[in-house]
């Protein structure tokens, strides 16, 4: 009977649990798989740390939060007890057959490179983010829009009632997925992504077009969004740019510059980590689980070097290169849609 191992790596994702059942229970019964799971990412990797994965450990854990076995941004090369050798010795050791690796683009970057090293590494996508570029969607950002859009309803009717404007810090470093889709669902005024630079004038625009319609404006920005005029918008306050970090998240940083320029209550509210907390939706379970089948099915083929991926309805296989090093952007013209709709 062939053993794996599996590991979860990089932020937690609702449908990580679905992933390793969906993996558990396809390799026990159609191919006579076995799994183990490594604790905390690659740590458990280098230090031979593991879960026995029986069809029972795996038992009813689809609808949970998290992983069941941990995760850690600790990198397979980054300590001077890691490495190839290290990882080799653990695997012949533990009669481990090959790797699979949950996790987002730095997860795949370092089973890629273990791979060349000679490890024998196989890929699953997973981020809220939803900006790999490999895949048409990940699992966990169907939740995290969710999450987002139920907020964005909740701070339009406090916002209605004090006739406030309110802003919504959502996460996205690199690109505004999470943003895009709530900021839609739930009808912002306005949808601010790291892709697309807006200027505070125009920003400010539209939250005085709602507030004379005599309606609350509602401002749904990603974390990774700057303003093109940040720099003078500081200094127009007497601060600089050594000033800024003290000042929080860009939310944080919109809310007193629309207030001071609008005259209109501003307030900001910082998601955070409550996006990636939780139950996962029906579709990333779903996703999860189908990701787990289709690399037990890449495990039986002995088909290293391989991440799973969604293209339109379709499980596919590709290579790990494909997926490293690019961010999946929200496209121009579906931001100037949205836009169209904007104050
Ligand atoms: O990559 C997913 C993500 O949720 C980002 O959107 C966010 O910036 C980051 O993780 C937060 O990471 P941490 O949990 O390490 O603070």
């Amino acid at each position: 009977m062939a053993r794996y191992g599996i590991l979860t790596s990089g932020g937690d994702c609702p449908g990580l649990n679905a992933v390793i059942r969906g993996a558990v229970l396809q390799g026990n019964m159609v191919h006579d798989q076995e799994f183990v799971g490594f604790r905390d990412g690659y740590k458990g990797l280098v230090y031979g740390d593991i879960k026995l994965l029986t069809r029972s450990a795996v038992r009813g854990i689809s609808s949970r939060g998290g992983t069941i076995l941990g995760t850690s941004r600790f990198g397979p090369y980054s300590e001077p007890d890691g490495g190839p050798d290290a990882i080799k010795n653990v695997l012949e050791e533990l009669e481990v057959d090959g790797v699979v690796a949950i996790g987002g683009d730095g997860t795949m970057a370092a089973a890629n490179r273990l791979l060349g090293d000679g490890i024998p590494m196989v890929g699953v996508p997973k981020t809220i983010d939803n900006d790999l570029e490999a895949t048409d969607y990940t699992f966990g950002f169907s939740t995290a829009v969710e999450i987002a859009t139920e907020s964005a309803d909740r701070l339009r009717t406090t916002g209605d009632s004090h006739m406030r404007c309110m802003v919504l810090e959502l996460m996205g470093r690199h690109a505004g997925w999470i943003a895009m889709y709530a900021g839609i669902a739930s009808g912002a005024h306005a949808i601010l992504i790291p892709e697309a630079p807006e200027s505070l004038d125009q920003i400010c625009q539209w939250v005085e077009s709602v507030k004379d319609r005599r309606r609350a404006p509602l401002i749904v920005v990603a974390e990774g969004f700057t303003l093109p005029d940040m720099t003078d918008a500081f200094s127009d306050r007497g601060l600089d740019e050594f000033n800024r970090p003290r000042l929080g998240g860009i939310g944080e940083i919109l809310a007193p510059l629309i207030e001071e320029r609008t005259g209109i209550t501003t307030r900001a509210t910082v998601l955070g980590h409550i996006q990636r907390g939780g139950v996962p939706t029906g579709f990333d379970r779903v996703l999860g689980t189908r990701f787990g089948q289709a690399i037990s099915d890449v495990l039986a083929d002995g088909d290293w070097g391989k991440m799973v991926a969604l293209r339109g309805t379709a499980i596919e296989r590709v290579p790990f290169a494909d997926a490293v090093g690019h961010t999946k952007n929200v496209p121009l013209d579906f931001y100037r849609g949205a836009r169209a709709l904007f104050g």
